[in-house]
């Protein structure tokens, strides 16, 4: 298992004020140093925190598992061919959102992944994962798709307002885990993970691989540090037990 900082906030605080500062690149250095396995960011159509100036210098700089997470557009596929990273991670993008708001629709975008996206990645050595919610139908058509890895989305799980309801969404996120994992996929998962809802997830949740967590990470770091803060998450997933059924 291994932990990949998504570093979108750092730039969205540089954006506030359109300084060089703080720079992502410069704090996707420190995250690799404090012993982050690699590098997460977002472009988005929008370019309102990471631009595309600094998706090249983050392949320059970054030194384990580049993470390119993207909507599957035509622009993305080739700027992100450009770019090649280890990995991208397709995800669904609407203008309004304040962030990914849920999983691919894996009916809706099976025709146009299958007959565009994945083929243009046949001459790449860059990995594909889908975002999805940990439904059965969706992790079976990412599979179908030869997708190489799936990212179980795990807001549901983060939002969740009673035990009860953590407890619900750990046991879909179980399953999907074993599902992908029993179809050959590599199970990423991220979205709204925190110092307190990780260790549940680790404990519970097995085969998991990249864990993605950004805002929290971030916002933490502002009182912390973020060498101290990324240890803080390493150390949640070094002693948490994982399951392995
Ligand atoms: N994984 C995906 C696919 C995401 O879209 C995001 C948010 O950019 C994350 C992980 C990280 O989520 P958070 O910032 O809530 O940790």
């Amino acid at each position: 298992m291994q932990l990949l900082v998504n570093v979108d906030h750092v730039a969205t605080l540089r954006n506030a004020r359109g300084e060089g500062y703080p720079d992502p690149v410069e704090a996707a250095e420190v995250c690799e140093q404090a012993g982050a396995s690699g590098i997460v960011f977002h472009l988005r159509k929008d370019r309102r925190h990471i631009k595309t100036d600094d998706v090249h210098r983050l392949k320059k700089h970054v030194n384990g598992t580049l993470d390119f997470e993207m909507a599957a557009t035509n622009e993305m596929i080739k700027i992100s061919k450009a770019v090649a990273p280890d990995l991208i991670t397709l995800v669904p993008e609407s203008r309004e959102e304040l962030t990914t708001e849920g999983g691919l629709d894996m009916e809706v975008v099976y025709d146009d992944f299958k007959n565009r996206v994945f083929p243009a990645y046949i001459d790449t050595d860059i990995a594909i994962s889908l975002f999805i919610d940990p439904n059965e139908e969706d992790i079976e058509l990412a599979a179908e798709l030869g997708s190489d890895a799936i990212e179980l989305h795990t807001g549901t799980y983060a939002n969740a307002e009673t035990e009860e309801g953590k407890q619900k969404e750990l046991d879909r996120l179980k399953a999907g885990a074993k599902q992908a994992h029993e179809l050959g996929m590599k199970v990423n998962a991220g979205h709204g993970l925190n110092l307190d809802n990780l260790r549940p997830l680790v404990e519970r949740v097995p085969h998991l691989h990249d864990i993605s967590i950004g805002h929290a990470l971030v916002s933490s770091a502002l009182y912390h540090g973020l060498d101290e803060t990324v240890q803080k998450f390493l150390h949640i997933m070094r002693t948490t037990k994982q399951t392995t059924t």
